[in-house]
C-alpha cells in the first residue's frame, strides 16, 4: 500500500543486502514513517514482543523471516539444536497470535529437507518470501469475498457503506492489503462509496493510530470514535456491517482478538448488524473446541493503560503522559473471545462460511 505516494510492503528482505530484513516499525506511527534494520533472532524476537511490528498475519510473516535469520545466524557446528533454540526464542514472544507458531513451523519443516546448510539458508529465505507473498495472496482473496458484501448493500441504500472496525486488521498487521481493510480497499478501488468507522482501539490505540493513518493515506473516508461510541451508532442505523481481524480462531468458529470486540459483537446481535471477522488460514487453531475456555490471552504491561503517548499540541514535542492516579493497579487483557453465536460468518481466502465447525470443515476437507 501506499505512504506518501510510494509502495511499501511491511517487511522484507533487503535486495542488495540479503543478510538483512527490513520492517516498518510501527511504533512512532502516526507522527513519523521509520524503518528498522533486522539482522539477527533477538532483533526480530525484540521487534515482535515489544510491538515494533504486530497483527497476527505480519506476526507469521515475521516468525518466518525471523526463522530464515536464524538459518543464516546457526552455528554451521551446531546447525540443528541452534534452529531449535531460535523456533523456541521466537515462539516465547507472544501468546495469543496463531500465525507465530505456523510460521516457525513452517520454515522448520522447510529448513529440515535440505542436505547442507547452504541448502537450508536457500530454502529458509525462499519460504520466508512465500509466506510473505502468500499472506498478501489470502488479503486479496478475502477482499474480494468481502466486497460483496458492501455491494450488496449499497446496492439496497443511499449514501456511503458504513462499515465499522475495531483494531488495525489493516495492511500493517499483515504483509499488505490487510485483513478486515481488505473488503473495503477492493470497494473502494471499485468506486463504491464507503464510510468506516475506527474504533481508537484502547488501550494502544491501534485504531486511532494506525487504522486512521493507513485509510487516510489511501484516501479512504473514515470516522475515528472513542471505543464506547459503537452501540449507540448501531442504535440509530448508522453502521451497516461489521469487519474485524482474528488472532486466533478455534476450529468451531470462536474469536480471539484484540479487546473490546466481543462488546461490538454483543451490540451488532443486538441491533441486526451483521459481525463479519477476517482472517488468513494460518490464523486457525485446529486443535481448540472452546476459544473463550482454551484459547491463552496476553495480558501486557500495565503501563499501556495508564500512560498514553501522543504529541504535544503546543510545541509538537512526542510525549508520554500519565492519565491515572499514581498507585492505582490497572490490568492490562490484550484480547477477548468472541464466541460463535455472535458471529455472521468467518471469511478467509477460501471463502464466506458460518462460525460453526461442520461448515469450516466443509471449506477445509483435509482437517476433517
Ligand atoms: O496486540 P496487537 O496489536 O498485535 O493486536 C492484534 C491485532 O492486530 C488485532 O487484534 C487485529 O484485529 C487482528 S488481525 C491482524
Amino acid at each position: 500500500m501506499n505512504v506518501n505516494g510510494k509502495a511499501y510492503k511491511t517487511i522484507w528482505i533487503n535486495k542488495d543486502d540479503e543478510k538483512l530484513v527490513q520492517i516498518i516499525d510501527q511504533r512512532p506511527l502516526p507522527f513519523e514513517f521509520v524503518i528498522e534494520d533486522i539482522r539477527t533472532v533477538d532483533e526480530m524476537a525484540r521487534a515482535i514482543r515489544e510491538m515494533h511490528l504486530r497483527g497476527a498475519g505480519l506476526i507469521g510473516v515475521a516468525a518466518a523471516m525471523g526463522m530464515y535469520l536464524a538459518a543464516l545466524n546457526a552455528d554451521p557446528d551446531n546447525f540443528d539444536a541452534d534452529i531449535k533454540r531460535f523456533a523456541e526464542q521466537l515462539n516465547a514472544t507472544r501468546p495469543t497470535a496463531a500465525n507465530l507458531k505456523w510460521g516457525i513451523d513452517r520454515q522448520l519443516s522447510a529448513i529440515s529437507a535440505g542436505n547442507s546448510i547452504t541448502e537450508k539458508i536457500a530454502i529458509a529465505k525462499n519460504t520466508a518470501e512465500n509466506t510473505a507473498e502468500e499472506d498478501e495472496v489470502s488479503a486479496r482473496k478475502i477482499g474480494e469475498y468481502g466486497v460483496k458484501l458492501i455491494e450488496e448493500i449499497a446496492s439496497e441504500k443511499d449514501g456511503p457503506v458504513n462499515i465499522l472496525t475495531h483494531c488495525n486488521a489493516g495492511w500493517l498487521a499483515f504483509a499488505d492489503f490487510g485483513s478486515a481493510t481488505a473488503p473495503i480497499y477492493t470497494a473502494f478501488e471499485k468506486g463504491i462509496d464507503v464510510h468506516v468507522w475506527v474504533d481508537e482501539t484502547r488501550p494502544r490505540n491501534q485504531g486511532a493510530r494506525l487504522t486512521a493513518w493507513e485509510l487516510k493515506q489511501h484516501g479512504v473516508p473514515h470516522t475515528i470514535i472513542a471505543d464506547n461510541t459503537g452501540g449507540h451508532l448501531m442504535q440509530h442505523n448508522m453502521v451497516d456491517i461489521i469487519f474485524v481481524g482474528a488472532d486466533r480462531v478455534s476450529y468451531t468458529g470462536d474469536v480471539a482478538n484484540k479487546i473490546g470486540t466481543y462488546l461490538k459483537a454483543l451490540a451488532a446481535k443486538d441491533n441486526g448488524v451483521p459481525f463479519y471477522v477476517t482472517f488468513p488460514s494460518s490464523t486457525f487453531d485446529w486443535e481448540i473446541e472452546d476459544g473463550v475456555a482454551d484459547i491463552p490471552i496476553e495480558q501486557r504491561d500495565a503501563a499501556e493503560v495508564t500512560c498514553i503517548r501522543g504529541r504535544d499540541v503546543e510545541d509538537g514535542s512526542l510525549r508520554v503522559v500519565n492519565i491515572t492516579p499514581e498507585g492505582s493497579p490497572a490490568a492490562n487483557y490484550a484480547f477477548d473471545v468472541t464466541p460463535r453465536k455472535l458471529i455472521t460468518g468467518l471469511i478467509s481466502e477460501r471463502g464466506i462460511c458460518a462460525a460453526d465447525k461442520y461448515e469450516v470443515l466443509k471449506l477445509y476437507p483435509e482437517k476433517k
